[in-house]
């Protein structure tokens, strides 16, 4: 059975709402989702009958703060199939998680001669941490050539990886083109060169299942605020054995067990907190994952199946409408929509892409515009910039159908 849009959408209480007195489509879900009034409820729930800190104190509110805290963990380690709460480290998001990996594992393991792979489709967030690491061991990165489309060629991956490979950083979905990568593909081809994979996950746990331990990924980043959770947290998703390894990225209360402080020798030796805790330092943002928690119980009610079923639906749809609607109209990327998910960069001949992003605005549809923080892949594909339609579970075939006549009136400008 596929999803109900106009059920999920009573859900939705920033719906109702008005842009220029038309209303509310919001295509921009690449950018950030919607939150439904369930993670409203309990985020509220959490501030008006628990708050506490966590893992402090022995009173009843911190007791059951903790519990909440703990509990969000095991919710998301279920959702991507991690192997328990150790694997899953609360972070404040897809950018958070990539720097912990650049700074933590890159600082121990990175040398002169060793090589970081990275693809030309990766947001910046996946560039320049590594380009920074580098800049400090004397690590080079190397980028993998994409297609014409976007699309990540393989062969030259291929012909890159080598045995000075350290990692491959790579986009599960292309943030962009919407592109999905064979990422199980990239692990093996990773693997057979004793090299690690991080995939930035951020475009595409919100929008398909995911099995991490089936991908077989070292690492996977992403952001709860594009999976209808609220801004500033997000999940580092690690290999136990590599987590259990590595160093604290941040130092500070709640990553330790034990400071012992030797007289003698006028210093503290520090034993490190437990997985996930050791890299959680400071008091984190519990109520961000309480909220977390109940948006993957609120996707998991939906189904992962049926989200992504709806949104390849919705995008093969709007780029079928699209290309009909008027000749203006470019669409950037692959053709095929059964290669993407749910994202369509766009533009109107004669328009900037912020020209473009304005004018829907003027009548309620809300697109992003510019590089979306992928220039490098702009370059490649020879944009200067691009408009980006991106849809979720409470996104209608209405909602499209108003978007490309909308469109259809750029012609008279
Ligand atoms: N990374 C987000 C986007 O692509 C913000 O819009």
């Amino acid at each position: 059975m596929t999803l109900d849009p106009y059920k999920i959408r009573e859900d939705f209480p920033i719906l109702k709402r008005r842009i220029n007195g038309n209303p509310l489509i919001y295509f921009d879900n690449a950018a950030t989702s919607q939150k439904p009034r369930q993670v409203i409820e309990a985020i509220v729930d959490f501030y008006e009958n628990h708050n506490a800190n966590v893992h402090r104190a022995v009173h009843t509110l911190s007791q059951e703060a903790s519990e909440l805290y703990e509990d969000a963990h095991e919710e998301v380690a279920k959702f991507i199939n991690a192997k328990g709460i150790e694997e899953t480290v609360f972070v404040r998001g897809t950018t958070e998680a990539i720097n912990l990996v650049a700074y933590s594992w890159g600082r121990r393991n990175l040398k002169r001669g060793d090589e970081v792979l990275v693809s030309l489709m990766e947001h910046h967030s996946n560039i320049v941490p590594w380009e920074i690491i580098s800049g400090i061991r004397g690590s080079k990165v190397k980028y993998v050539e994409v297609d014409d489309d976007g699309a990540l060629n393989y062969n030259a991956l291929e012909d890159l990886i080598s045995s000075k490979t350290r990692i491959v950083c790579i986009s599960h979905v292309s943030n962009v083109t919407g592109i999905v990568n064979d990422i199980k593909r990239v692990a093996k081809t990773a693997h057979d060169y004793d090299a690690l994979i991080l995939v930035d996950g951020a475009q595409s746990v919100p929008h398909m299942p995911i099995d991490a331990s089936d991908l077989d990924v070292d690492f996977l980043a992403f952001s709860g605020h594009k999976m209808l959770a609220p801004t500033g947290i997000g999940v580092l998703y690690g290999k136990r054995e590599l987590l259990e390894q590595m160093e604290p990225f941040q130092g500070g209360g709640e990553m330790i067990r034990e400071v012992n402080f030797d007289r003698k020798a006028k210093s503290c030796s520090i034993v490190w907190n437990s997985l996930p805790w050791k890299f959680e330092a400071g008091t984190p943002h519990i109520s961000g994952g309480v909220g977390l928690m109940e948006a993957a119980r609120y996707l998991k009610r939906v189904g992962m199946d049926r989200v992504k079923k709806h949104e390849e639906m919705l995008t093969g749809y709007a780029m079928r409408r699209m290309r009909e609607c008027c000749k203006s109209i470019r669409i950037f990327g692959p053709e095929d929509p059964s290669a993407k998910c749910g994202i369509i960069p766009f533009g109107v001949e004669g328009l900037s892409s912020h020209d473009v992003a304005l004018f829907l605005d003027n009548y309620g549809i809300l697109v992003r515009s510019g590089y979306h923080c992928a220039q490098p892949l702009h370059e490649r594909l020879q944009l200067s910039s691009s408009a980006r339609a991106s849809f979720y579970i409470y996104n209608t075939l209405e909602e499209v159908d108003r978007f490309t006549e909308v469109l259809k009136e750029t012609e008279q400008l």
